[in-house]
């Protein structure tokens, strides 16, 4: 018998569940059990950002093109920040929301969440870290002090 259960490293990664997400209460809640099922959820928390948040959030899209559209899109509503733990966490989520545009999912990738819910490259639903590094800065965002799987 091997304690291996798997080679990779065990993560938390941030997910947030956009602002479009809460038009309706019922999809919220499903997409969150889909999420439970995979995943533990270390930490939970319901945001509104004002334009401050947003722009510290994203600072490294200052000055693109779709910057204050994405501003405008992350301060219309709240949103649900989850720290969900894992072997592969950071990487697993990225999979199960898809790339950026709803569209080009639709096509590509069909049983993605951005796939299902998106409505347009901006207002794509779901947010994932993208690195170990991004991950740990954006749980600190939310969540303040590191989670104590996330220290090496
Ligand atoms: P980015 O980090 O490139 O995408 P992802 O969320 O898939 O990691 O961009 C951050 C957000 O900015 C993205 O989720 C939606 C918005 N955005 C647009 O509105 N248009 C675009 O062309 C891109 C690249 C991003
Ligand atoms: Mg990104």
């Amino acid at each position: 018998a091997t304690l291996l259960k798997t080679n990779k490293c065990l993560e938390t990664t941030l997910a947030l569940l956009k602002p479009d997400l809460f038009a309706d209460h019922q999809t919220l809640c499903n997409i969150e059990q889909r999420i439970a099922h995979l995943f533990r959820i270390s930490a939970r928390r319901k945001v509104i950002w004002t334009t401050g948040d947003a722009q510290r959030f994203y600072a490294e899209h200052q000055g693109k093109p779709f910057y204050p559209r994405l501003i405008s899109y992350m301060t219309s509503g709240p949103i649900l920040a989850l720290a969900l733990t894992k072997h592969g966490a950071i990487q697993e989520w990225r999979e199960m929301i898809g790339s950026t545009r709803p569209a080009q999912m639709r096509i590509e990738r069909p049983t993605t969440l951005r796939a299902q819910f998106g409505l347009t490259d901006t207002r794509n639903s779901f947010h994932g870290s993208d690195s170990v590094a991004s991950a740990e800065r954006e749980l600190e965002f939310f969540f303040g002090k590191k989670l104590p799987n996330q220290l090496h």
